[in-house]
């Protein structure tokens, strides 16, 4: 009975917390942007609060000795009612464990930090987390070794290199449970009526197509029409997409991994410009407020030529009532000077809490998560690229999202963020970052003089 208490009890301070989290959480931007994800994102929270203020009633009706098992995972796109469908699974397999689904801010800043008011309780309301590439290094401490739960026996079907981002201090704090590498979108059906043989292999040679394509589509009576969209908005996203156009440049990648600060540098200065001069000719200058489902929307519509996402917006794309279905097609991001295209590496991990009270079930549906079948099943429905490295040459795999075979490089020589060299401060290096590019694309200064300020302040957050 006490223990009923104590548990309603923590998860009223839960939900107000979540609350305060979604009024409070995240950058400036992220907050007062109405357009954008951002208004999502407070309604979602308080939407998850209304759901596990009820899921904990019911926790409570369920009869003693029922396991309830809760996952904190993402909504972007399918991903909520894909992680339900194994969720069902999961309980079909295995009676007497009930598990729950939790939503989260699709925003990372404010995803983390919803987390991190349950860590910093050492609440045991979530069991398995949903966790980004970058975060392992700066949340490492508050989840369990899964190779103590039967891990070791599988990591090696994963890629290495995300194996190997997962483990802290010897630890595989993660599982791999899908990855992520950024690409171009390209409507193939413009691109052949305007002349275009191929999509294009540069940014400046995207600027020009981008421009006549739109310039046409407009002078047909489409005054909604764009030539490019991305992720502008000042948050993670912004970080991953400015991230591309710098190493495409030959301008590095932020903080080396041997920890030198390389951002002050002419070749990430001038690609960042050029980024500026897209806001307002060829990109919208809502660009600036845009995250990933805004660029999809606007895209889906049929109101861009080009659009810079993840592999997720390839299914929904060609989903039975969108207007684009067929239309459209996928390549690597056009290069700068470097001559090659760049591609920043994102991706999910399962993790399980240290606070959980059923960590060996709750690492068994973690791995069931991350198994060969339910990778395949994700990758087939949501084209999320598996982290199981046979999933590649799987015949069903391929014909559902062939760009997972074309492709194949760009996946594996992604760009990463310079997660692991700025850890545990990788979240204050990226907001710096991308708050310094957001006052570029907003015309408040030149990227050589942010990026000279930008130096200086990502010196005193790593020293700190
Ligand atoms: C995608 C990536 C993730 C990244 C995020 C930024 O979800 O998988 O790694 O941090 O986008 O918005």
């Amino acid at each position: 009975m006490l223990n009923q208490k104590s548990f309603k009890l923590l998860a009223i301070l839960l939900a107000l917390m979540l609350v305060l989290a979604a009024c409070g959480g995240g950058g400036d931007e992220t907050d007062t942007t109405e357009e954008t994800d951002s208004g999502d994102t407070a309604a979602d929270t308080s939407t998850d609060t209304e759901d596990m203020a009820t899921e904990d009633m019911a926790t409570e009706d369920m009869a003693d000795g029922e396991i309830v098992l809760r996952i904190f995972g993402g909504n972007v796109g399918q991903e909520k009612e894909m992680t339900q469908a194994v969720a069902d699974r999961f309980m079909e397999a295995n009676p007497g464990i009930t598990v729950e689904v939790v939503d989260t801010p699709d925003f990372v800043e404010d995803r983390l930090g919803v987390y991190l008011q349950l860590f910093e309780a050492q609440s045991p309301e979530g069991d398995v987390f949903q966790i980004d590439v970058i975060w392992p290094g700066d949340l490492a401490e508050h989840f369990v070794d899964l190779n103590e739960y039967g891990a070791a026996d599988v990591a090696g079907d994963h890629f290495d290199a995300i194996v190997q981002n997962n483990t802290v201090d010897g630890k595989l704090i993660a599982i791999p449970w899908f990855t992520d590498a950024g690409l171009l979108y390209y409507r193939s059906d413009l691109l052949e009526k305007y002349g275009y043989d191929g999509p294009p292999a540069t940014w400046d040679d995207l600027e020009e197509m981008a421009t006549t394509i739109q310039d046409g589509e407009r002078a047909e009576g489409n005054q909604d029409f764009w030539g490019y969209v991305w992720q502008g908005n000042a948050y993670e996203g912004l970080t991953c997409d400015a991230l591309e156009w710098i190493a495409s440049n030959d301008g590095g990648s932020i903080v080396e991994p041997d920890g030198t600060i390389s951002i002050n540098n002419p070749e990430a200065a001038a690609i960042v410009d050029q980024a500026a001069g897209w806001v307002g000719t060829i990109s919208p200058e809502g660009v600036t407020a845009f995250g990933e489902e805004d660029a999809r929307n606007m895209w889906q519509a049929g109101n861009a030529a080009f659009m810079r996402n993840w592999p997720y917006a390839y299914s929904l794309g060609n989903a039975e009532d969108s207007v684009i279905a067929g239309l459209f097609d996928v390549s690597p991001l056009p290069a700068g000077d470097s001559g090659s295209g760049a591609a920043t590496l994102g991706g999910w991990q399962l993790a399980v809490s240290k606070y959980s009270e059923h960590p060996e079930e709750a690492a068994k549906l973690a791995l069931f998560m991350a198994s060969y079948d339910e990778q395949k099943y994700r990758a087939i429905e949501g084209s999320l690229n598996p982290t199981i490295k046979a999933l590649y040459d799987d015949p069903d795999v391929l014909e559902a999202a062939p760009f997972f075979g074309s492709l194949y490089d760009v996946f594996v020589n992604a760009v990463a963020r310079p997660s692991t060299a700025t850890a545990p401060r990788y979240s204050d290096v990226s907001a710096a970052f991308f708050n310094s590019v957001h006052s570029v694309l907003t015309g408040e200064q030149d990227a050589s003089t942010a990026f000279e300020v930008l130096e200086l302040d990502l010196a005193d957050i790593i020293e700190q």
